[in-house]
């Protein structure tokens, strides 16, 4: 079994990805590799923010290891909250902040339009080489003019998928695991690990 640590100390993805792996691989959060630090999200794009807290890990225990970050992009509000999706509302705000913003920034607005988009960084090492890999995954949907539900985190009480008539935080974590933005990431993760 391969180990690989998750460079995050959300642990809602955590259980997310664990629910998807199966037993091939074991996931390790950083919390689990005693791993104690905040690391920064200093950039302008999901994929310079994911290789910056692989890389960072990378360093520190010379280990196998992967990153995620996720944004929520709304088409009527140009991409935003977008990379600023942990942030929206200012330092250290939390889920409800981010959700009020949102909802009053769209107003009534019409065009819902939005998604989630997950990027993985991979830094793996074999016999030959040390690499980064990129997996992405998007998750396609619209906005709604309240909240609804109480399952999962973020913005989930908000964002209903296409083809579902309910919000990710009305769904179980199987229901959203099966078409999730996050979901669709780790399965280029982990079909490209298999592959290895
Ligand atoms: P991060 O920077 O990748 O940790 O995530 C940025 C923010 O996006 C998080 O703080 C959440 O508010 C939001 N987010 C990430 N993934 C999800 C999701 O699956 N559902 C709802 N919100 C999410």
């Amino acid at each position: 079994m391969h180990t690989l640590i998750f460079a995050t100390n959300n642990q809602h993805k955590v259980l997310e990805i664990q629910s998807l792996v199966g037993n091939d691989f074991k996931i390790i959060s950083l919390k689990e590799a005693h791993i104690d630090i905040d690391i920064p999200e200093p950039h302008d794009s999901l994929q310079e923010n994911a290789a910056e807290k692989a890389n960072t890990i990378f360093q520190l225990t010379q280990q196998n290891c992967f990153s995620e970050d996720t944004g929520l992009e709304i088409e009527a509000l140009h991409g935003a909250p977008g990379v600023k999706s942990a942030r929206f509302a200012g330092d250290g705000c939390d889920f409800q902040a981010n959700i009020d913003k949102v909802l009053l920034n769209l107003g009534n607005s019409e065009n819902r339009t939005a998604q989630f988009r997950t990027v993985i960084c991979l830094i793996w090492r074999n016999a030959m080489e040390t690499k980064q890999y990129f997996f992405e995954g998007i998750c396609k949907g619209h906005i709604t003019l309240e909240m609804h539900g109480v399952q999962g985190f973020g913005y989930d009480p908000i964002f209903i998928p296409d083809g579902s008539t309910k919000s990710f935080a009305q769904m179980t974590i199987e229901e959203k695991n099966k078409i999730s933005h996050r979901q669709k990431a780790v399965t280029q993760l982990f079909e490209f690990l298999r592959s290895q």
